[in-house]
């Protein structure tokens, strides 16, 4: 469809001039040429009016038949998501402004129009509150991606790109690029497999993160090393986890924690400013992993709010529980004791129902209640009322109970006690529910609580098959004072570990590496792993390591992560351009699909599928 005045053709001789949210006020008597997609028509006083719509927002056009006849008829066939040019004059629209939006005090007298393409009625309206299902908006995700909100989501992680590149170069780091088609090495995230048609039954593995062969580069003198890289693993789905995702992937030689945590800081305080001009506050806060798991039950607190937990185990021990049956049998198991207090003035909205499905929600963290109280008034912290525990609690326990958690009359208190895990799980995982139930965390609001936690133990012990596994990777340094007990008590060894956590997220995650080799041959000795075996997954590290390794760490963000936050984002899912559904499909493309025998064959391989 041609422009309907007869002059030149847009796109060579009419370039577009504007982005159509661009246009003010200062712009009126100003010629103009735009180009976008009609978000919505409307006939009015033998007029045609179009809000034209691209990445930078929309601009009212209107068309008049004494303008152009030829451009205003054929803007009668115009509809929604047609693609067009328009030539034409910005106009005051004076009385009629629309201070909702930004151009909303002019509007484009239309001279000339083409109609480049013509769409079907689409699926969905495309707009930010259209209540289209996920499902239909991931079919269609190139219209949905032509909605507001995820054009200024992509936007906003096309300037995190650019402000983390711009840190790094700034900062002495080289921008170097690891293969994804590795070595498959079991343990870690489960690998994606990628089978090798030239060696026949091999496979490689996606990589899961650049780890090794970032060491590879610090042994090769690199120094520091950076890289925006995608990471690849076969996990189970959650709103903030995704099987590729993206990481600003960081390594650094001749450093300690302090030097890595220093230029981590200003990598946010740089995107922040950059992104969303807002200063941060360095340094951050540091926290260890025992003091985070004892005041908030998780390695990642989210310190927008109080509700800190307080452990009672001390306390009741020497009480035998206090009188309550419950809490002794607890303490028999070599169990805990833990109590989240809710000072009255955020209880307000805690009626006795409330706190019954709270009992509900624990329930999905694997507890079998919730013990709660509600205080009254009285001595030593006052009564407690609405509460199994008030009959059998000796005064003298109630009252250490109530010094220890500081109460007053209408606070509220919840008990959880057994394995330490569980009361954890279910306690800081009631915190976070609190915290945003009883509106101590505003949504969408804007307080950015970053916090490092730091000495991470080094392993983790498996109940199960009663041995320690590596709690981040082998390569971990062990605290110096601690590379003595590696053998002897490897449950105390705290490893030289860091997560970086943004309000109650894990944004990112490093650590100091092993560099000597008798440290390493001794992590190998308690993780009950030959160097033979060793050997077989990571022989290539060791042997770089013979050649001088420097001292070394690095960290990894979760580059997604951020944008979700900076956006404030719910899902990955709406800053990663063409996501996985928890099921890790792709419902535009369908992938993955079952292929012809005949690809299989030449990959030698065969599938069995599960019965059914
Ligand atoms: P880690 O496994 O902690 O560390 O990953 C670093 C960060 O990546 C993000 N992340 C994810 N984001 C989305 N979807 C996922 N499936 C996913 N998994 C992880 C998190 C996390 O903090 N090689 C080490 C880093 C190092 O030691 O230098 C590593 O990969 O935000």
């Amino acid at each position: 469809m041609s422009a309907t005045s007869g002059s030149g053709p847009f796109l060579v001789e009419q370039k577009r001039s504007h982005y159509c949210g661009e246009l003010r006020a200062s712009d009126v008597g100003r010629a103009v040429v735009l180009m976008g997609w009609v978000a919505t028509r409307r006939d009015h006083g033998g007029r045609v009016f179009i809000d034209l719509r691209d990445r930078s927002g929309i601009s009212q056009v209107v068309f008049g038949p004494d303008v152009n006849a030829a451009a205003h008829a054929l803007a009668g066939e115009l509809r929604s998501e047609f693609c067009i040019a328009i030539s034409g004059k910005v106009i005051s629209r004076g009385e009629n402004k629309n201070p909702k939006i930004p151009t909303g005090e002019i509007e484009v007298e239309a001279l000339e129009l083409e109609i480049f393409s013509r769409s079907e009625t689409p699926p969905f309206e495309i707009g930010d509150d259209n209540d289209a299902g996920e499902t239909v908006r991931l079919k269609y995700r190139y219209l949905d991606l032509r909605r507001p909100a995820l054009q200024k989501n992509f936007m906003v992680r096309s300037q995190l790109y650019r402000a983390a590149r711009d840190h790094f170069h700034q900062s002495g780091f080289v921008e170097l690029e690891t293969p994804f088609m590795v070595k498959y090495t079991p343990g870690g995230a489960r690998n994606f497999l990628v089978p090798s048609r030239l060696n026949a039954g091999h496979f490689y593995a996606l990589a899961e993160s650049p780890q090794i062969f970032k060491q590879l580069f610090m042994v090769a003198g690199f120094d520091r090393y950076f890289q925006i890289v995608r990471c690849f693993r076969d996990e189970d789905l959650r709103l903030d986890r995704q099987p590729e995702f993206t990481q600003i992937d960081v390594e650094m030689s001749f450093v300690v924690e302090e030097d890595v945590y220093a230029i981590m800081e200003g990598l946010v305080a740089r995107i922040w400013k950059d992104v969303l001009a807002v200063e941060i506050k360095q340094p951050f806060q540091r926290m260890s992993y025992e003091e985070a798991m004892a005041r908030y039950g998780v390695d990642k607190p989210d310190l927008r709010f109080g509700l800190e937990l307080t452990d009672l185990t001390a306390l009741l021990a020497p009480l035998n529980g206090g009188g309550v049956s419950l809490f002794a049998g607890a303490l028999e198991q070599k169990g805990i004791i833990k109590a989240l207090k809710v000072p009255a003035e955020n209880a307000s909205t805690l009626s006795r129902a409330e706190t019954d499905k709270l009992e509900e929600f624990v329930k999905g963290f694997g507890a079998r209640g919730l013990a709660r109280c509600k205080v009254g008034p009285g001595d030593h912290g006052g009564e407690w009322t609405q509460s199994p525990l008030a009959k059998s609690i000796t005064p003298e326990a109630r009252a250490a109970v109530n010094a220890a958690l500081a109460t007053k009359p209408g606070d509220y208190v919840f008990f959880q006690f057994g394995r330490p895990k569980l009361v954890n799980a279910v306690l800081g995982g009631l915190r976070l529910h609190l915290g945003h139930k009883l509106g101590l965390v505003t949504p969408g609001g804007k307080q950015w609580h970053f916090l490092w936690v730091t000495q991470f133990p080094m392993f983790e012990y498996n109940d199960e098959s009663k041995t320690f596994a590596a709690a981040h990777h082998p390569f971990t340094a062990p605290r110096t004072e601690d590379v003595d007990k590696l053998l002897s008590d490897p449950g105390a060894v705290k490893a030289r570990a860091y997560d970086l956590v943004l309000n109650g997220n894990e944004i990112a995650g490093g650590s100091l590496r092993i560099y000597q080799r008798d440290v390493q041959a001794k992590v190998f000795e308690a993780l009950g792993l030959s160097e033979a075996g060793f050997r077989a997954k990571f022989g290539f590290l060791l042997d770089a390591f013979k050649y001088g390794p420097p001292p070394h760490g690095g960290i990894a963000f979760g580059l997604d992560r951020l944008a979700m936050l900076l956006t404030g984002a719910d899902s990955l899912r709406d800053v990663i351009a063409f996501p996985k559904t928890q099921k890790g499909t792709d419902l535009m493309t369908d992938a993955p699909t079952p292929v012809a025998d005949a690809q299989l064959e030449e990959l030698f391989i065969r599938t069995k599928l599960p019965p059914g």
